[in-house]
C-alpha cells in the first residue's frame, strides 16, 4: 500500500515537472528579488511555481525607511552619489547556472540594492533574467543598467509589468483579476524563454 502511494506520488511529481519543461534542472536556478510593497515578490512566487530552484528576498543591512517620501529622497540620493548599499543577503553563486533577477523601478533606474547585488556577486558566464515591476511608467534604464553591470553574463528577454502606485496608497496591486491577468503573461514569457533556459 505505502509502497504503490510512494510510486503514484514520484508519477505525480515527474509529471508536474515535466509539465513545466523544467525537469531535473532546477538545482541550477537562482530567482532573487527585491520588493518592498510585495508586487515583485508575487511575480517571483509566480515564476518559482513554474521553473522551481532557489527563492530569495534580498534583504539590507540598513533597511530602507517606511515613509515614500523618505525612500524616494533617499534612492535619489544614492543614485546621485552611487552609493551602493551594502546587502545582508550573501549568496553563494556557484551552483547556479541561471539567475531571474526581480526588482521594481525605483526613480526610473534600477534600484541601489541590486546595483549592489550585481557589483557583489559574480555572475560571469550566468544567463541572468530580469523581471520587474512598477507604476506604470516602465522599466525606465533598468535593464540597460543590469545589462551594464553584467557585461560577461548572458542576458535574456526580460519580463516587466504594471504593479502598485505607492505614491498614491496602492501597495500591492498584483492580486486577484490582476494577479490572474499576470500569471497569462507570464507563462506566455516563460513558454518562449524555455528553451535559452534548459542547458542539457
Ligand atoms: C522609491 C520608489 C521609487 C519609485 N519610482 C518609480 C518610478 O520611477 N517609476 C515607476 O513606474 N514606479 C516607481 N515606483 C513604484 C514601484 O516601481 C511599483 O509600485 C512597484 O510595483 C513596486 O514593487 P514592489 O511592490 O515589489 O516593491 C517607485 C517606488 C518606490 C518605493
Amino acid at each position: 500500500m505505502i509502497v504503490s502511494r510512494l510510486i503514484f506520488l514520484i508519477f505525480l511529481v515527474s509529471g508536474w515537472c515535466s509539465a513545466q519543461g523544467y525537469e531535473n534542472k532546477t538545482d541550477n536556478i537562482l530567482l532573487v528579488y527585491l520588493s518592498r510593497t510585495n508586487n515583485t515578490k508575487v511575480v517571483a512566487e509566480m515564476i518559482h511555481e513554474n521553473v522551481g530552484g532557489d527563492l530569495v528576498a534580498l534583504e539590507l543591512k540598513n533597511p530602507y525607511p517606511q515613509n515614500y517620501k523618505s525612500i524616494v529622497a533617499q534612492v535619489a540620493e544614492e543614485n546621485r552619489t552611487g552609493f551602493l548599499p551594502p546587502l545582508k543577503t550573501q549568496i553563494n553563486m556557484d551552483k547556479y547556472d541561471t539567475v531571474f533577477l526581480g526588482f521594481p523601478t525605483w526613480g526610473m533606474q534600477l534600484p541601489p540594492p541590486i546595483k549592489s547585488f550585481l557589483t557583489r556577486h559574480d555572475l560571469k558566464d550566468k544567463t541572468v533574467i530580469p523581471f520587474n515591476t512598477n507604476a506604470g511608467y516602465g522599466i525606465g534604464s533598468s535593464f540597460r543598467t543590469v545589462e551594464s553591470l553584467c557585461s560577461d553574463c548572458n542576458i535574456l528577454e526580460g519580463f516587466s509589468v504594471t504593479g502598485g502606485i505607492e505614491r498614491d496608497g496602492i501597495y500591492l496591486a498584483i492580486k486577484g483579476n490582476r494577479k490572474v491577468e499576470v500569471k497569462e503573461l507570464l507563462v506566455e514569457w516563460l513558454e518562449k524563454l524555455k528553451p535559452l533556459t534548459i542547458k542539457n
